[in-house]
C-alpha cells in the first residue's frame, strides 16, 4: 500500500508542476493575438493534468479490491463530470460570440459555488469529526466561503442584467452605500470569530448559515448599484474574487495547483479590472460606488430633430475610393451583424486601390474584452493593422475618412466635452478629428450608455443606415466595379 501512496504522490506532484508550468505558459501566451491560440491550448492542457493529477488519488479507490468497487468509489465523480458538461458544453457551443459577457459571468458565478461548497463541507466535516481546524485553515477556509458566496450571487447578478433578465441600468438610492458596509461588515466580524473558534458553530448552528447568506447578499448588493459600461469592470473584479476563494481553497485542502490556479486567476483578474478602470478613465472606488453608466432620467425620451446627412453605400464608396488613408472603427454593430469578414473584404478592396487602411481598437469596443481583435483576427486581420486607441488617435488628425462600423459610444466626443455626459472622462477614439466620417449602422439609436452621439449631426459625418454586414459588402461591390 505504501508504494501505491508514493508512486501517487509521484505522480501528482510532477502533475501539478506540469499543470502549474502550463497555466503560467497559458496567462503569457494570452498577452498577445499572435499568440493565444497557443495560450488558450496550455490552459485546457494545464486543467486536464491537474484534474487527472488528483483523480488518481487513492484516498478515492486505495481501498477498492475490485474493478466495479473503484468505479463505485467515482461514480459520484462521473455524475458530477456529465452534469457538469451537460451544462458547460452547450452552453461554449451555443452562446452566441455576443453574449460572452454573461456567459462568463455564469462561469464565474459556478466556480466560485463550487468553492464555497468545498468550503462548507470541509467546515461542517471538522464538526462532526470534532476537529478543531487550526488558524492556517480555518483563516483561509472563511476567505474561501465568505468570497465564494459573494462571488456567486454577484456574478448571477452580473448575468442576469447582461441578460437583460433583471434591469441592466444601476440601482441606487439614500443610504447604499452604509447598507453595503453594514452587509459586509457583518460578514467579516462573524467569518473573524468562526475563524478564531470553528467550534462556537457548532452551539450555535445558525452562526455559519448566517454567514453564507451576509455573504450572499452583498454579492448581491455590490452588483446592483453597478451598470452599463462598468459591468465588464465588475465582471472581472467577481473573476478576481473567485480566483482568490479557490486559492484560499487550495490552502484548506493542501492543494498546491490550486494555490497556483487560483493566484494566477485571482491577479489577472484584478490587473484586467485595473486596466479597464484605466481605459474608461475610472477609479475602483467610482466603479464599486459611483453608479457610473446611469441613464439620466428621460434622456433616452428627447426626441433629436437636428438634420444628419444621408448616404448610400455607393456614395460612401465614392468618398472611400478618393481617400488616401482610412481608418476603419469597429463596434459592436459589427459583432452583432457578424460583418468582420466583410469589413476584411472591404479594407481589401481599398488596399487594392492604393489606400492606406488601418483598423482603430477601442480598449472596450464591443461587450468584453479583445472583442473586435478576436472578430478581426478570426476575418484573417493582420496584427499590425490593429492599432490600439493611444497609438491610432494623433492619425486622425491626417486620416480622410474614418469609417465607424457598428461602433457609438466609443467615438462619442461628448466624453470628453460634456461633463454632464454618464461617459464623461473616457478616453475615446478621436473620429472627429477625421476630414469626412462614414456612419455605418441601423438608426439614429444610441449604443449601450444610452446616450446621443453628436457626431451624426458633423457636416462632414455621412450616415449610411442598414445592417454592417451587408452595407460592407454593398460597399466592397461599389469599390470593385471602378
Ligand atoms: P455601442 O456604443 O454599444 O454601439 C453599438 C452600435 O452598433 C449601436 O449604436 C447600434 O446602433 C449599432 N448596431 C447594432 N447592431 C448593428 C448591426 N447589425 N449593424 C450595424 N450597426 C449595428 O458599441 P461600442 O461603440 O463598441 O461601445 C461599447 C460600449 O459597451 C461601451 O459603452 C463600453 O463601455 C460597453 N461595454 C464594453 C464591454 C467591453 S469589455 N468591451 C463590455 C460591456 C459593455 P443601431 O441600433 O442604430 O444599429
Amino acid at each position: 500500500m505504501a508504494e501505491v501512496w508514493d508512486v501517487y504522490t509521484v505522480i501528482r506532484s510532477s502533475s501539478y508542476l506540469i499543470a502549474g508550468v502550463c497555466l503560467v505558459l497559458a496567462l503569457k501566451w494570452m498577452t498577445s493575438p499572435d499568440t493565444a491560440r497557443k495560450g488558450n491550448w496550455a490552459g485546457i492542457a494545464g486543467m486536464v493534468i491537474a484534474v487527472a493529477g488528483t483523480l488518481v488519488n487513492p484516498e478515492i479507490w486505495g481501498d477498492a479490491t475490485t474493478p466495479a468497487e473503484v468505479l463505485r468509489r467515482y461514480q459520484w465523480i462521473i455524475i458530477g463530470l456529465f452534469v457538469g458538461l451537460a451544462i458547460g458544453a452547450p452552453m461554449a457551443i451555443f452562446m452566441p460570440m455576443t453574449a460572452m459577457p454573461q456567459r462568463i459571468a455564469l462561469s464565474h458565478a459556478f466556480g466560485a459555488l463550487a468553492a464555497a461548497l468545498v468550503g462548507t463541507s470541509e467546515f461542517y466535516l471538522a464538526q462532526a469529526e470534532g476537529v478543531v481546524l487550526a488558524p492556517m485553515t480555518s483563516v483561509p477556509l472563511m476567505l474561501e466561503v465568505v468570497l465564494g458566496f459573494l462571488t456567486f450571487t454577484g456574478s448571477l447578478m452580473a448575468f442576469g442584467k447582461l441578460q437583460e433578465i433583471l434591469p441592466g441600468r444601476p440601482i441606487t438610492y439614500r443610504g447604499q452605500n452604509m447598507v453595503n458596509f453594514a452587509v459586509l461588515g457583518g460578514a467579516i466580524v462573524l467569518a473573524a470569530v468562526l475563524a478564531v473558534n470553528p467550534s462556537l458553530g457548532l452551539t450555535y448552528w445558525y452562526l455559519f448559515p448566517l454567514l453564507a447568506l451576509l455573504a450572499m447578499l452583498f454579492g448581491i448588493f455590490l452588483v446592483i448599484p453597478i451598470g452599463g459600461a462598468d459591468m465588464p469592470t465588475v465582471i472581472s473584479l467577481l473573476n478576481s474574487y473567485a480566483g482568490i476563494s479557490g486559492a484560499a481553497m487550495g490552502f484548506v485542502l493542501d492543494n498546491k495547483v490550486l494555490i497556483i490556479a487560483g493566484a494566477l486567476d485571482g491577479s489577472s483578474g484584478f490587473i484586467l479590472s485595473v486596466i479597464m478602470c484605466r481605459a474608461m478613465n475610472r477609479s475602483f472606488s467610482n466603479v464599486l460606488f459611483g453608479a457610473f453608466g446611469a441613464v439620466a432620467p428621460g434622456a433616452k425620451a428627447v426626441i433629436e430633430e437636428r438634420p444628419v446627412q444621408r448616404g448610400s453605400p455607393e456614395e460612401a464608396a465614392v468618398l472611400l475610393a478618393a481617400a488616401k488613408s482610412v481608418i476603419i472603427c469597429p463596434g459592436y454593430g459589427m459583432a452583432v451583424a457578424q460583418a468582420q469578414h466583410a469589413v476584411k473584404d472591404m479594407a481589401d478592396a481599398l488596399d487594392h486601390k492604393g489606400v492606406d487602411v488601418k483598423y482603430a481598437i477601442h480598449p472596450v469596443a464591443g461587450r468584453m474584452p479583445g472583442h473586435m481583435n478576436v472578430l478581426l483576427a478570426d476575418a484573417k486581420v493582420p496584427y499590425d493593422e490593429l492599432w490600439e486607441m493611444e497609438r491610432i488617435n494623433p492619425l486622425f488628425n491626417d486620416c480622410d475618412v474614418a469609417v465607424v462600423i457598428g461602433a457609438n459610444d466609443v467615438t462619442n466626443p461628448a466624453a470628453k466635452t460634456r461633463k454632464d455626459s454618464p461617459l464623461y472622462g473616457m478616453p475615446v477614439l478621436d473620429v472627429d478629428k477625421a476630414r469626412s466620417v462614414i456612419f455605418i449602422k441601423r438608426s439614429m439609436g444610441s449604443g449601450f450608455a444610452g446616450i446621443d452621439n453628436d457626431l451624426f449631426y458633423m457636416q462632414n459625418t455621412l450616415m449610411v443606415f442598414g445592417d454592417a454586414k451587408k452595407v460592407a459588402t454593398d460597399i466592397s461591390g461599389e469599390l470593385r466595379k471602378h
